[in-house]
């Protein structure tokens, strides 16, 4: 790794200092910190001479406390210092991420309580992270937190992407509106199926996206959520400031700390042009280098599953169609199948071959395991045990049939929320796992929290999914964790977090539909923190032709579809629909077998939340590209540049567009594959339809191989 500190500057301990600034790297951001009125501390941020952050108070309140801990401050200290260094993820969208930024560290002291307490603030090119630290003192030692009283002050009423405020989920589709209307749209915005807690009519989740009128991108999230409640915003929506909201416990306090300790970093990107925010690496750059160090065993993956059956009602995850409490039940092998069960051998061995078939790594199974029957009733917090298969999953023998096929099954451990019932198995069932020859698993959280009151974004949740990865780790285990709090960036110490749900995902397409511009907005909001199992590839986009009772369409076409495994960054990938679907599209279906799952480069062509967004990747090792656009309902012509190819070149580009008269409500599945040779030099102009999209793979080829092909020429040349 190179790496290149420099460390300069002041170091003026012990002498009052009124005002520090430090610039990015490049000039363009400029971050001010000042002790101001009452001794608050507070910071501004500028981005090219016009201000993104008006002064913005920082501090806390601490429960108990006969002295608010955000004013009466002094400066007893500041630091400034340089870093520059490139790093190489385990996997990711670029093979080299350079960390680069000015910092400012500044010591305060309250001086009536001798408390003390620290602020770093990293500057980068693309934006802002700055997080407190409690040092070891004796006038603060263990303390709950009330509140964090963080402010984002800013400039005016700018539109933004949003979901309500939700200590539960993050499972909405979302919003775009100007701030001043977030109070009258967010009683429509909360989907009470979902949850029942949104926290306040102003309340808003993070990553939060916005543009100001005059055509600045911001984007507000957190970085390095660890043993810390997650950070909601509170909107003003008189002067627009945005205000630290901690997502509460059980008992409603925000936080325990014991000093020495150190809050998450709080983000904020920033740029004249939305490509930067989706390129940006700050979230990643703000997380502590991988911890894990044998990661030969962590890989990408491509995956199918006995999934979407379930998901819109053609199978089912129990093995019979009562609970188990109400059966009397306690062997299942005595008891009537309900005949629908997905994870069945039968079953199961049809996805391990068309998984062989077609090249990919895994096969999901959920399903598999008894407790089904009661999981959602659940009123113990002991359903699962991780261990015991239905009679009709034959663990071995299905796992033996797998590797003999060059797959791998991936396990699948539903919690129901039950978190200390999962906690409490956890060893046996990874061992169980690793015994088994699994070496990936999905887990997840659905429904109300056990412990009871707890939510899935408090600080104990919090450190139960980190705690999960971890022991995964112990285990050389894979894990995706659904339902779980939203990312911010873990993954670079953790990789073997592959991905996260934490957002709504392509199962709600089954039930209540996602806005069409969905997959336009995420990677703008949830993708900020990290990689998501959006599970696309839907290619029958009208569940009644599988359910007759499920009257749910996909709002996509087939070629956005495509797109979705360029477009929403995940090492973790899967094909969703049934093999019996792709048998009937193998021409298109070929995109999914040859797409990559990890990449040496990534490059934005064409973004704009809500719009549209267009990325080109360079597959790992290799010489070829894949490029996918997905756009909103109004459909949208995207033109690009091939000038990321190497000059003097020639390659293949087959691409999977939108048919002319596609639509993603009434003809989605209408789609035309064509081949073209390109070069650096040429220029694509391609039509997307409403919900529509297109997605490309360009191989590198010699000029002998174009004989023949009606498009020889390569186009631009
Ligand atoms: C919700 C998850 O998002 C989904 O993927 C899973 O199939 C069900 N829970 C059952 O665990
Ligand atoms: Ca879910």
């Amino acid at each position: 790794m190179k790496k290149i500190v420099l460390a300069t500057l002041t170091s003026i301990f012990s002498l009052i200092v009124v005002a520090q600034e430090i610039k990015s790297p490049d000039g363009n951001l400029t971050l001010d910190f000042a002790v101001r009125e009452k001794g608050s501390p507070g910071y501004k941020l500028t981005y090219k001479n016009k201000e993104v952050i008006q002064w913005s108070k920082l501090g806390f309140e601490i429960k108990g406390d006969h002295h608010p801990f955000d004013r009466d401050f002094e400066i007893v200290g500041t630091e400034q210092s340089q870093f520059d260094e490139t790093w190489q993820p385990v996997w990711g969208e670029v093979k080299e991420i350079r960390n680069r930024y000015n910092q400012l560290f500044i010591r305060l002291k309250q001086k009536a309580t001798d408390r003390e307490l620290m602020i770093h603030f990293r500057l980068f090119n693309d934006g802002l992270g700055f997080r407190y630290e409690f040092p070891l003192q004796d006038s603060l030692i263990y303390f709950t937190l009330k509140e964090e009283k963080t402010e984002f002050a800013l400039t005016s009423d700018h539109t933004a992407w949003w979901i309500p405020g939700d200590y539960d989920t993050q499972e909405y589709n979302y919003t775009k509106s100007r701030l001043s209307q977030v109070r009258y749209l967010s009683k429509d915005a909360v989907d009470y199926n979902v949850s029942q807690t949104p926290f306040s009519d102003t309340g808003l989740q993070t990553s939060l996206m916005m543009k100001s009128d005059d055509g600045v991108y911001i984007n507000i999230h957190e970085a390095a959520l660890i043993d810390y409640p997650c950070l909601h915003l509170d909107l003003d929506d008189k002067d627009f400031i945005l205000t630290s909201h901690l997502n509460p416990d059980a008992q409603g306090d925000k936080g325990y700390l014991q000093a020495p300790c150190k809050t998450p970093w709080r983000t904020i990107i920033v740029s004249d042009d939305a490509r930067d925010i989706l390129a940006s690496k700050l979230v990643l750059n703000l997380n502590d280098p991988c911890k894990i160090e044998d990661t030969s065993w962590i890989k990408p993956v491509k995956y199918v599953g006995v999934w979407w059956e379930m998901i819109n009602g053609m199978s089912t995850w129990a093995y019979t169609d009562l609970p188990s409490v109400q059966l009397g039940i306690t062997d299942y092998a005595e008891t009537e199948p309900n005949g629908k069960h997905g994870a069945c051998n039968e079953n199961v061995r049809k996805y391990i071959d068309f998984a062989a078939a077609h090249g990919f790594d895994a096969v999901l199974v959920e399903g598999w395991n008894i407790g089904w029957e009661d999981w959602f009733n659940k009123s113990k917090d002991y359903v699962f045990d991780f261990l015991t298969p239905y009679p009709d999953f034959d663990m071995k023998a299905l796992n033996q049939y797998a590797h003999m096929k060059g797959v791998k099954l991936m396990m699948h451990h539903e919690t129901s929320g039950s978190t200390r019932n999962y906690e409490r198995h956890m060893d046996a069932a990874y061992q169980f796992m690793v015994d088994n020859g699994y070496n990936a698993v999905k887990s997840g959280y659905v429904g109300n929290m056990l412990p009871r009151g707890e939510y899935h974004s408090s600080q104990w949740m919090v450190n139960h999914f980190l705690y999960a990865v971890t022991k995964a780790a112990d285990y050389k285990i894979m894990v995706n964790a659904h339902e779980s709090v939203r990312p911010t960036g873990l993954h670079r110490a953790y990789p073997n977090l592959l991905a996260n749900e934490a957002a709504r995902g392509t199962e709600y397409e089954a039930m209540a539909g996602n806005s069409v511009d969905h997959t336009t907005i995420l990677p703008f909001t949830r993708l900020i923190g990290g990689p998501m199992d959006y599970t696309p590839g839907i290619f029958e986009m009208d569940m009644s032709v599988h359910n007759p009772e499920n009257e749910s369409k996909v709002s996509s076409t087939i070629a956005r579809q495509l797109a979705l495994y360029v477009t929403m960054y995940s090492p973790l990938q899967m094909a969703a629909d049934y093999p019996e679907v792709y048998e009937k599209y193998m021409d298109a279906f070929r995109f999914i077998k040859k797409v990559a799952v990890d990449w040496d480069d990534t490059r934005i062509l064409e973004a704009e939340p809500g719009d549209y967004v267009t990325i080109a990747r360079k597959a790992k090792g290799t010489n070829n590209w894949f490029v996918g656009c997905t756009v909103d309902e109004n459909g949208y012509t995207s033109k690009i540049d091939l000038t990321f190819l190497d000059a003097g070149k020639t390659y293949m580009a087959t691409i999977y567009g939108d048919a002319r008269d596609a639509h993603y409500k009434n003809n989605p599945k209408a789609y035309e594959i064509r081949k073209v040779a390109v070069t650096n030099k040429s220029q694509l102009s391609q039509k997307c339809v409403p919900g529509g999209g297109y997605a490309i793979s360009i191989v590198e080829v010699d000029k002998s191989q174009l004989k023949g092909l009606k498009n020889y020429k390569p186009v631009g040349s």
